[in-house]
């Protein structure tokens, strides 16, 4: 474990933050933080004004109102210039390069950071000799965080589902980001996958980076996250402890509906993870 202290600084301060489209308020005066350490959860229905809420974030959108501050500095409406500052983030609809191969996708992601730019990685001009290889190490050492380098050199719609939201995630890591921003990363994985999201996710935040992480998998977030904020309807519902927000009678009646009442208890799940880790021992030959 790490050895920091306890004071904990915050990393991102949305405030007030608003997005309308025409009459359509998606996102009403929602404040968020983000302190350095932590895993942050923001759950809601489908339509809740997730996505648009990190897309203001991000600087896809400019907020109608409110402020958002990366590290105490207002962020810049610009993507490229939020990706710069230091905010990282996947998409809900995978957004890879297809055609390109696994470690050239997070080679894409490094030239922010390389004053070199995206050019001279993809066409190996000369003279960048150096800053290539120091830049394919790390892109390396990434896909070897992310459990990907034996794919370095397939083309990336050729991966499986679940590969390409890792890979999503190594490039998105490859900005050297202080703050990732997670739009539903385990969308489409089966149990064993996500338990292995969950993992990284785990090990992002051990590495030192803050992360957000929108979700529909409530086990998820509740396994992951310090801290939960619900949204409903582009407002704010709750926010607090895990625990706390999943026994809110507000967010079982919004959010969760009935199907909470049947969600597993300590002993279920107990007997879930014991299928999982029996059925992942059975399957790991196949799987190397
Ligand atoms: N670019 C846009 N233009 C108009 N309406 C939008 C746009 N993006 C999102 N919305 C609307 O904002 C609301 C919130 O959507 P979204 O942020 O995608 O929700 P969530 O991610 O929580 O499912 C929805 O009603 C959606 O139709
Ligand atoms: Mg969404």
């Amino acid at each position: 474990m790490t050895t920091t202290t306890t004071t904990t600084t915050t990393v991102l301060d949305a405030s007030g933050v608003t997005m309308r489209f025409g009459g359509l308020t998606a996102v009403r005066s929602v404040d968020l933080t983000v302190g350095s350490g932590e895993i942050v959860g923001l759950i809601g229905p489908n339509g809740a004004g997730k996505t648009t809420f990190f897309n203001c974030l991000t600087g896809l959108y400019i907020p109608t109102e409110g402020t958002v501050t990366y590290k105490g500095t207002v962020l810049p409406p610009k993507p490229h210039l939020v990706t710069q500052a230091g905010i990282a983030r996947t998409f809900q609809n995978i957004r890879l390069f297809a055609n390109m191969t696994v470690l050239e996708n997070v080679l894409v992601g490094r030239h922010t950071r390389t004053k070199e730019g995206l050019w001279s990685a993809l066409l190996r001009l000369p003279g960048f000799k150096k800053a290539e290889e120091e830049s394919r190490d790390r892109a390396m050492e990434l896909l070897e965080f992310t459990g990907l380098a034996a794919k370095a050199d397939h083309l990336a719609r050729n991966l499986p589902y679940g590969e390409q939201r890792k890979l999503e995630i190594a490039r998105a890591l490859a900005s050297e980001p202080g703050l990732l921003l997670l739009d539903e990363p385990t969308a489409g994985m089966n149990p064993q996958e996500t338990r292995a999201t969950e993992e990284l996710v785990f090990a992002i935040r051990d590495k030192g980076i803050a992360v957000l992480v929108i979700e529909h998998d409530i086990r998820f977030i509740m396994n992951l996250c310090d801290r939960v904020a619900v949204l409903v309807q582009g407002e704010k519902l709750v926010e607090g402890p895990a625990e706390v927000v999943q026994a809110d009678e507000r967010v079982i009646a919004a959010y969760l509906g009935t199907p909470f009442e049947g969600a597993p208890g300590k002993e279920e799940l107990a007997e879930v993870e014991a299928a999982e880790a029996e059925a992942h021992s059975t399957t790991e030959g196949d799987a190397k």
